[in-house]
């Protein structure tokens, strides 16, 4: 039996209970979201020509040589440039752009190919632009640009694509005597999320609107933290043109094999703080930054800022808050207006440290707090209880960390899990009994990990997502406690990904939502503003439930996970309903296969299907499929 005390609404419900979680990693924003399609156009990598590549042999009687050169470049934080020099013209030097393992492209798509260019002799040099297949063939018209000075300017031109090809190539071509300087080299889709410039790829942009997601957490994860300090994200050079933002190391530039290995992964903040924020409010959801506390990951390298010099680092945190909210007359706030939004960008919440623990994290935290609650009190804080509580006997980080938040009065508590299904099944009660007078909870990164699968693959299988279903009905049923909720990481590019499983799987032209994908979406879509107790009867084994009361749409919201193999009848009773409607709406995402994935081939073999009951008493038996979660919307009459 499934009792709902429609009569006896508990607590309110967050309203942006739940969310999303973006790091950069796995490819999720050069290469994903942000669509950039040339890799390391800036030449600012290690190795300023990686992505790049030269023929062996240069045909049509050019002489002269490419190099990375230096004197007076665009912008000290972008201080590497491109150098053509040619003592022979010939028909030119080809350099051709790999992109992000290929540049992905559909027939009739358009792009700006833009470059910052200078020549010497002023004049005397052209730059070819070349739309290439995998094999060198042309499948764009050839373009040129021409009229290069001294002095660096910008210089643009659209190129159409003739094919679709996934793994398309750019080749630019020096031409002409004398040197050409190019920096900033870029082939941009003129398609975007939302038409916005310097903006989003759009199917994975709506992947995440269609979650409705509350709000976004950005930058990350480990990547806040940084390879080292000198690696650490830093927002503020995340703004403006995109010559002004300071390229980093991607904390995930990891050596795997294939396609794990990432040796060329970097940051080069064209998905800057200031997209962050675009993205928020063009998806419906708060933002919610996390800030770097003055430690590196220490995961990697115990690097630490001594408490004296930590000011700088909450001075960022102060800006950004101005950044965000701040009127156009202060120095951020006008920084925010000079790039096309005069208006705040509603920030509520910050994060200050990810996944850090220790009495080092706790004083920096205390310093974090003091400085933005004397100048910002309406901000909320969120602060770590270290890496989660994961780590068996022996390891107290995150009550410790859970100890010091509560001392040190965070709002919010971020807890992590990556944990196996049965574990997530053990904590469906974890939050019934979690002190109400303390910090709320912020989940801010779980999965469920099918282990043992497949060597290094923990795959996102429907097993895993029914058990983060599982978990999310106690999510929900302590809404007045857990204010924030996000499954991670988000985003994988199935030939560049470092961390598995993730919520969306994309490739360059493709995207699509993992079963546990549709259970958040079930989550953030279905969510009810009321908490309605649920009481189980004793034949619930392995069910699990949860409602609420849906003040917008006058519904109970209930939705059931049965997590046994068979379909089971269940007998639902609303108490404290004299009638209902007699249809209501249905929603249900099952299959009997545990295994079962989606896949960019078969991208809905796990997905929700919708339709109506109909018949509806204040008590009736319904019958739920063999491993499934329901969502039942019915309406008092
Ligand atoms: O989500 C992947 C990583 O897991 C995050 O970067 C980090 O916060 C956690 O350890």
């Amino acid at each position: 039996d499934v009792v709902v005390r429609a009569d006896q609404p508990g607590g309110e419900i967050s309203p942006i209970l739940n969310g999303v979680f973006f790091e950069d990693i796995n490819f999720a924003a050069d290469g994903g979201l942000y669509p950039e399609r040339i890799k390391n156009g800036s030449f600012e990598f290690d190795d300023p020509m990686m992505g790049w590549h030269r023929p062996a042999l240069v045909a049509g009687g050019a002489v002269g040589g490419f190099g990375v050169a230096g004197d007076r470049p665009l912008h000290p934080n972008n201080p590497h440039f491109l150098r053509a020099r040619l003592e022979q013209a010939g028909e030119g030097l080809p350099l051709t752009n790999e992109g992000y393992r290929g540049i992905g492209v559909t027939k009739g798509a358009k792009f700006t190919f833009s470059v910052r260019a200078r020549s010497a002799p002023a004049g005397a040099m052209a730059l070819g632009v070349q739309l290439v297949g995998p094999d060198g063939t042309p499948i764009a018209a050839a373009r040129r640009l021409e009229g290069f000075t001294g002095d660096w300017k910008a210089y643009s031109c659209v190129v159409e694509s003739a094919a679709t090809e996934p793994k398309a190539r750019l080749t630019i071509v020096a031409l002409g005597k004398g040197t050409l300087d190019l920096d900033m080299v870029s082939l941009f889709p003129q398609e975007t999320f939302n038409h916005r410039p310097n903006g989003l790829r759009p199917d994975l942009a709506q992947l995440l609107k269609d979650l409705r997601p509350g709000f976004v957490r950005f930058p990350g994860g480990c990547i806040v933290e940084g390879r080292d300090l000198s690696q650490r994200y830093q927002w503020k050079t995340t703004i403006g043109d995109r010559a002004e933002r300071k390229l980093i190391m991607n904390r995930w530039n990891v050596e795997f094999d294939p396609p794990r290995n990432a040796r060329d992964y970097y940051e080069s903040m064209g998905l800057g703080f200031f997209e962050y924020f675009q993205l928020c409010e063009d998806i419906g959801a708060k933002p919610l930054p996390i800030l770097n506390c003055g430690m590196a990951c220490q995961f990697n390298l115990a690097e630490l800022v001594p408490l004296e010099d930590l000011d700088p680092y909450i001075q960022d945190a102060l800006d950004l808050i101005e950044f965000a909210n701040g009127p156009a007359t202060t120095i951020w706030g006008a920084r925010r207006a000079a790039m096309g939004h005069p208006g705040p960008f509603g920030l509520t919440m910050i994060g200050i440290g990810n996944e850090q623990w220790g009495p080092q994290y706790f004083a920096r935290f205390e310093r974090f707090a003091k400085a933005i609650r004397a100048k910002h009190p309406e901000v909320l804080l969120v602060g770590g209880a270290g890496p989660g509580p994961s780590d068996g006997p022996g390891d107290d980080r995150f009550s410790t960390g859970w100890d010091a938040m509560r001392r040190l009065n965070a709002d919010l508590v971020d807890e992590h899990f990556y944990r196996p299904p049965d574990w997530f099944y053990s904590q469906v009660n974890r939050y019934d009994n979690y002190d109400r007078k303390g910090p709320k909870v912020f989940a801010g990164e779980f999965a469920s990990h099918v282990r043992n699968k497949r060597p290094g693959f923990e795959a996102n299988t429907w097993e895993a997502a029914l058990s983060e279903a599982a978990v999310m009905t106690g999510l929900e049923r302590n809404g007045d406690l857990v204010r924030l909720a996000s499954y991670a990481p988000l985003l994988a590019h199935v030939d560049a990904w470092q961390w598995n499983p993730n919520l969306i799987w994309f490739d360059n032209l493709r995207s699509m939502g993992t079963p546990s994908y549709y259970v958040q979406q079930v989550f953030g879509t279905h969510r009810g503003t009321t908490i309605l107790p649920v009481k189980l009867g004793p034949a619930a084994e392995r069910l699990f439930a949860c409602a609420s009361a849906d003040a917008p749409s006058g519904q109970v919201v209930l939705k059931i996970v049965n997590a046994r193999p068979e379909p089971r009848d269940v007998r639902i009773r609303l108490e404290g309903v004299a009638s209902v409607e007699p249809t209501g709406e249905l929603l249900t995402l099952a299959s009997p296969d545990l295994n079962a994935v989606n896949t960019l081939d078969d991208p809905r073999r796990v997905a929700l299907v919708a339709g109506a009951v109909t018949g509806l008493v204040p008590e009736f038996v319904r019958q739920v499929p063999g491993y499934s979660l329901t969502v039942l919307r019915i309406k008092a009459a």
